[in-house]
């Protein structure tokens, strides 16, 4: 048998075919039965008339429950009106395995029970178009890094240093070898591989043991994390916008459909388009002030704060020039002002807050060491990053970006949970 699926059917009008999956609804109207199959590339309505096929088949259709896996043959219509443009006028319909009480009903569920059935919860219709526009999105990263030249390197994910602070580590035993940590982040790595191959990117789960429970946090989450050397704070500023661009505008092609089940209004993704305004901190502290809030300079943004400052534009913004005080160690300061951090974070709309954060790196061994001391870091596990200071530094910059968070604020969900398959959260590590 020639398997054949329902994204397949505009090759097949007119003819008669069989096609394997889901019963996702059924109802009955007189003489007619309508059924829609679930096949994971689409839903396709088959209506059964009396007249036209067996009376067991009849039967079965009324018997059979929501999920049980079924075959349907029949004639592939044209219908404009349909959801995929097709119909299938249907013969036959045989029971691959017969469901009753499917846990999860067209009614409303709480979020919970949904968590706790989230292997049966994917199945849903928007649950489906959010993991296709997350594959999508991860399409679109990495088609934008290969054709500009980056080599992808995997960074470990068993790693012996911190990276964005001791805080939020998981810890592990590590044979004799002591302890080693979940990564919380490629970017050490990924600063090697600029210096060997000179445009790289990581991509890949980090871990943080953030006790936050925001729907901004997971503690296992995807990073797509370039690193250019050669690169000053505005070069990478100029990628990170046309990376988010090209992001964007993709999927506003290419996943139209799916933004549509998810009921997405997509205007102000329309507008995700260079260039993206260009915020100092100390702006940005203005514009809280100016709307009333009590924001100390040298704090860094909160959720809150966040969403105010981009409220301010139609479009993600850039906000550079953070306090070092409030930025990781490797961060190269600004040389002008050694206040500040050659740090960029991009704020995205719509109240979803920072979805990249990044910077130039310290590229000076002696300053490096400073800030290794500064902020109580073992300089024993950083050696082998201080050697990228020793043998032919280079002024490079780089920035990481959170995938949940990207694929979150493009759905336009209202929590990140929903945005990775099997969420990792604080009080969840189950399915
Ligand atoms: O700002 P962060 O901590 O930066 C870094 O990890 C740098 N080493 C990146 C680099 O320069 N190569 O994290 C980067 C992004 C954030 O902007 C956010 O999108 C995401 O990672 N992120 C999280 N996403 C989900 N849950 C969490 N707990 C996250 N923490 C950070
Ligand atoms: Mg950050």
């Amino acid at each position: 048998m020639q398997k054949i699926t329902i994204s397949d059917l505009g090759k097949f009008v007119g003819q008669e075919v069989t096609l394997q999956g889901w019963l996702f609804n059924k109802r009955s109207s007189g003489k007619i039965k309508f059924i829609i199959l679930r096949d994971g590339t689409g839903y396709l309505q088959c209506v059964y008339f009396k007249g036209n096929v067996s009376e067991e088949v009849f039967e079965t259709i009324e018997r059979i429950g929501q999920e049980s896996s079924i075959a349907v043959t029949g004639k592939v219509k044209e219908e404009l009106r349909a959801p995929g443009g097709h119909e299938l006028d249907a013969t036959n319909l045989e029971v691959i395995h017969e469901t009753h009480d499917y846990p999860i009903t067209p009614k409303e569920h709480g979020i919970e029970f949904l968590l706790d059935h989230r292997h049966l919860w994917l199945r849903s219709s928007k649950q489906v178009a959010i993991m296709k526009i997350r594959h999508r999105v991860v399409k679109a990263i990495r088609d934008f890094f290969d054709n500009k030249g980056f080599t992808l390197m995997d960074p470990p994910i068993l790693t012996p240093n911190a990276v964005e602070g001791t805080s939020t580590l998981f810890e592990t035993q590590y044979f004799d070898l002591g302890s080693a940590y979940l990564t919380q982040s490629g970017q050490l790595y990924a600063e090697a591989g600029a210096l060997a191959l000179g445009k790289v990117y990581t991509f890949g789960p980090t871990f943080r043991a953030e006790k936050s429970k925001t729907r901004r946090h997971l503690t296992e989450f995807w990073m797509v994390e370039p690193e250019v050397a050669f690169n000053d704070l505005n070069d990478n500023m100029d990628l990170a916008e046309e990376f988010l661009e090209y992001i964007v505008q993709t999927i506003l092609v290419e996943k139209a459909e799916e933004l549509k089940v998810l009921e997405r209004d997509t205007t102000k993704l329309q507008n995700v388009k260079r260039p993206f305004p260009r915020v100092h901190y100390d702006e940005a502290v203005e514009i809280l002030h100016k709307n009333g809030i009590n924001f100390e300079w040298g704090n860094d943004l909160g959720g809150t704060d966040e969403t105010l400052v981009s409220e301010q534009f139609d479009r993600p913004v850039m906000v550079h020039h953070y306090p070092a005080v409030v930025k990781a160690f490797y961060m190269k300061r600004d040389p002008n002002d050694e206040k500040y951090a050659l740090a960029v974070d991009v704020l995205a709309p719509e109240g979803y807050g920072e979805i990249i954060g990044g910077s130039q790196r310290e590229d000076n061994l002696d300053f490096l060491l400073e800030r290794i001391k500064e902020h109580n870091l073992p300089q024993s596990a950083f050696e082998w990053y201080l050697d990228l200071r020793r043998y032919g530094s280079v002024p490079h910059s780089g920035f990481g970006l959170g995938l949940e968070r990207t694929v979150s604020w493009i759905c336009g969900l209202d929590h990140l949970r929903e945005a990775i398959p099997f969420p990792r959260m604080i009080y969840r590590n189950t399915p």
